[in-house]
């Protein structure tokens, strides 16, 4: 992403909603901000996924992660002008999110269009890789979910072996979501591969049998 003009300036101006010290709520996110709920984005981008569910899930606090900085800020000030009361963005790296987050302190996670890290020695960075199952696991409360969806079918198939060898129950499995009738929030890439008439795969694992803790699971929550 080229360098954004002010990039300063404007992360300042969205302060409020960006917190600094997210390391000094770990523990205590759902009182501090008065929810009883909370899932998280990881790469959020430009925030058009996150500030859209969150819009429809007003009881639940959405957290938006991304180590961009150029792509956060326009997710931030997307959230400021429209005045989402329940989401806030942290500029960080998903690798440190055992620091931030308690022991089953998140109700869910949102893998949107990760990078897909195509040659073999990277497959680490993918964050549906087994060491990032790992984080979330610990993270995520006893039903927890991650929701995982990507253009990318390589990418697909590693994540479905990887999210099942971690023993995630994986539901809703499509190679062709536009196709599958689930409810979609579409992110800023998918609006881009919708175009020009690519598939969309996603799956959803669950951390236990009973399933996810908020009620309306699929892409609106
Ligand atoms: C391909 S973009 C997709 C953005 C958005 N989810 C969408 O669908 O439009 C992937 C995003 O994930 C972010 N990302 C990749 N690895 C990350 C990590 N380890 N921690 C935080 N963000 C990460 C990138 O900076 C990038 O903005």
């Amino acid at each position: 992403m080229r360098k954004k003009p002010n990039l300063q300036k404007r992360l300042a101006l969205c302060s409020g909603i960006m917190p600094g010290d997210a390391a000094g709520f770990l523990g205590k996110w759902k009182e501090s901000f008065g929810f009883d709920k909370i899932c998280i984005e990881i790469g959020c981008g430009k925030g058009r996924f996150i500030t859209e569910t969150a819009k429809i899930n007003k009881d639940i606090l959405f957290v938006g992660i991304e180590r961009e900085q150029g792509a956060l800020v326009m997710a931030a000030e997307k959230a400021l002008r429209d005045e989402i009361k329940n989401v806030v963005f942290l500029d960080t790296d998903a690798k440190n999110l055992g620091d931030i987050f308690d022991e089953g302190e998140i109700d869910g996670i949102y893998l949107n269009f990760s990078d897909p890290w195509p040659r073999k020695k990277q497959a680490k960075r993918r964050l549906t890789h087994g060491d990032f199952l790992a984080i979330y696991d610990k993270i995520l409360c006893e039903d927890g979910f991650v929701f995982f969806k990507t253009d990318n079918r390589g990418l697909f198939e590693f994540s479905l072996n990887s999210m099942s060898e971690y023993g995630l129950k994986l539901r809703n499995i499509t190679f062709d979501l536009a196709a599958s009738g689930l409810d979609n929030i579409v992110t800023e890439y998918e609006s881009r591969f919708m175009d020009i008439g690519m598939n969309i795969y996603r799956v959803e694992g669950y951390k236990s049998q009973r399933g996810i803790s908020v009620e309306k699971p699929a892409q609106a929550v």
